[in-house]
């Protein structure tokens, strides 16, 4: 955990609790606990958000969510221009197997966007298997049910830390 980190390590510490980070989630994410429990698990949304919260105190996470592709754009574009955020954690949902405009958003903003998933997208049907959007983002979390979210969020701390190097 970022809080065992030692006294010399206190100014890394320091960096990290000035961080942005955006939650970005895409169609019928926000029937997460109702939809497909047996795929998606019982959590709803807000219990993953808030679980992400408790889990990272020191960053300052935002979340949105919306089921029109056009609104997920302008976030993406709109946090871009307002500058100051570390990276974008995206779960697309089915936008990420055929939203082109979704992939030229993320090329088109420098943000690192780390793209996740809950479920296995390379274990279910065949039209999942395919993701428009991965080469244009900085990895692929998927699978990992509500903790796609945490890994992807460690992910983009992992890159930025790096840079730091
Ligand atoms: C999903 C996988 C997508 O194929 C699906 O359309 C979703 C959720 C996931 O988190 O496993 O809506 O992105």
């Amino acid at each position: 955990m970022l809080v065992a980190l030692t006294n010399s390590c206190h100014k890394r510490i320091d960096d990290i609790s000035v961080m942005s980070i955006l939650v970005l989630n895409g169609p019928n994410l926000s029937r997460l606990g109702k939809r497909e429990p047996e795929v998606y698990g019982y959590r709803t949304l807000d219990d993953i958000n808030l679980e992400l919260m408790e889990s990272f105190p020191e960053l300052s996470l935002e979340f949105f969510q919306s089921e029109d592709e056009g609104a997920l754009l302008e976030k993406l574009f709109h946090i871009e221009d307002k500058g100051g955020y570390t990276g974008v954690v995206l779960n697309a949902g089915a936008l990420t197997h055929y939203s082109i405009a979704l992939r030229d958003a993320i090329s088109a903003v420098t943000i690192p966007v780390v793209e996740v998933h809950l479920s296995n997208i390379y274990a279910r049907e065949e039209f999942r298997r395919t993701s428009v959007i991965s080469e244009v983002c900085v990895g692929v979390i998927s699978g990992f049910g509500a903790n796609s979210y945490h890994l992807g969020i460690r992910a983009l701390l992992g890159i930025v830390g790096n840079d730091q190097l």
